[in-house]
């Protein structure tokens, strides 16, 4: 007869499942991998492949990279990939007591239109729905999401809100959507913390939303506060951390992450962090390992008001009672 496991159980066999996994892995005397060498959408320039190649041996030399790893097998291209849909939707259960200070605002106005860049598997637009339900308005709500893997994740989230049906939602890179060409939004929003994974794209950024923001329309987004209790000490040592993502009916997903030392920029902490992913076949034997590098960047209150103005936007309002720093601005 099967054995049934209580939530706690479940918890704790996951953990003792985890950590002997990673120990094996970490040790890897026995297990024979195969290497992802997908061929990057990201070209890596020769400074780069020098950068990687460090951070790769030292990764090697932590053992949480295995000695036959190579620069080529480092991966740039995270957030349209498989492995990233999967991982945020087996978060789903977490993310559900996450609170997100920005949906309160995006009504204020009573829009007729709001588009959430970044959507995820639709958490926001859930919330969002509920929120212009229960305020009686009929606002349009769209979304854009680069990663094509998450449509199938929104269209299960769907089932169990069937109001959300009208909710319009393009699977594209924003900064070069075809589908919004002559569209215009009363609000645009980038919800949990993503305005700074656009690091790089900033000025971008505020230029293709000035092109879809209606009049005095409004750009609300969020970003990390920077946890007061940290010290220096423990910001200059890398992080390593272990996850097991267990799914009913799916193979188990192992991830590893480690974010090298914390740096003070221009705009903020910059920091680097690798995500290795394990996908298993049942009975937790390796069926293929997967390396990716993604850069950090987390800008504080004067950082963010600096590009704001920089890029011809004024601030409308900003909150940081909650876990995060709340902007809602406006082009001048
Ligand atoms: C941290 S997740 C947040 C998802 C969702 N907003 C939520 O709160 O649950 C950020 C999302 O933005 C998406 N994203 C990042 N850059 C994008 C771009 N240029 N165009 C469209 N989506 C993008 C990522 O693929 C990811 O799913």
């Amino acid at each position: 007869m099967g054995k049934y496991f209580s939530f706690f159980e479940q918890i704790s066999l996951y953990s003792n499942i985890l950590y002997t996994l990673i120990s094996s892995i970490r040790f890897r005397t026995r297990v024979k991998l195969t290497l992802v060498k997908e061929v990057n959408i990201l070209t890596k320039s020769d400074y780069m492949a020098e950068k990687i190649l460090k951070e790769v041996n030292i990764l090697k030399s932590k053992k949480i990279l295995h000695p036959d790893d190579s620069v080529e097998n480092v991966l740039l291209n995270h957030g349209e990939t498989k492995e990233w849909a999967d991982v945020f939707w087996r978060r789903r259960y977490q993310h559900e007591n996450r609170s997100d200070p920005e949906i309160d605002l995006v009504f204020e106005t009573s829009p007729t239109s709001v588009l959430e860049i970044g959507t995820g598997y639709g958490r926001i637009l859930k919330k969002l729905d509920k929120e212009r339900q229960r305020k009686k308005l009929s606002t349009k709500l769209f979304g854009i999401e680069r990663c094509k893997h998450m449509e199938s994740y929104f269209l299960l989230f769907k089932k169990q809100q069937p109001s959300l049906s009208d909710v319009e939602i393009y699977y594209e890179n924003f900064f070069r959507s075809k589908q919004f060409r002559k569209r215009k939004f009363d609000v645009i929003v980038l919800p949990m913390n993503t305005f700074p994974s656009f690091h790089s794209k900033l000025d971008l950024l505020f230029r293709t939303v000035k092109n879809y923001l209606s009049e005095d329309g409004l750009f609300i987004f969020t970003s990390y506060k920077i946890p007061q209790n940290r010290t220096k000490e423990e910001r200059r040592k890398g992080k390593y951390s272990g996850e097991l993502l267990v799914e009913e009916e799916k193979k188990p997903i192992l991830l590893e992450a480690f974010r090298f030392t914390e740096t003070e920029g221009p705009y903020g902490i910059e920091t680097v962090t690798y995500l290795i992913y394990y996908r298993f076949f049942e009975y937790y034997s390796i069926h293929k390992k997967y390396i990716y590098r993604l850069e950090h960047f987390v800008p504080q209150k004067n950082q963010i008001e600096k590009i704001i103005t920089e890029n011809g936007y004024k601030v409308k309002f900003f909150n940081d009672e909650s876990h995060s720093l709340v902007f809602g601005c406006q082009t001048i």
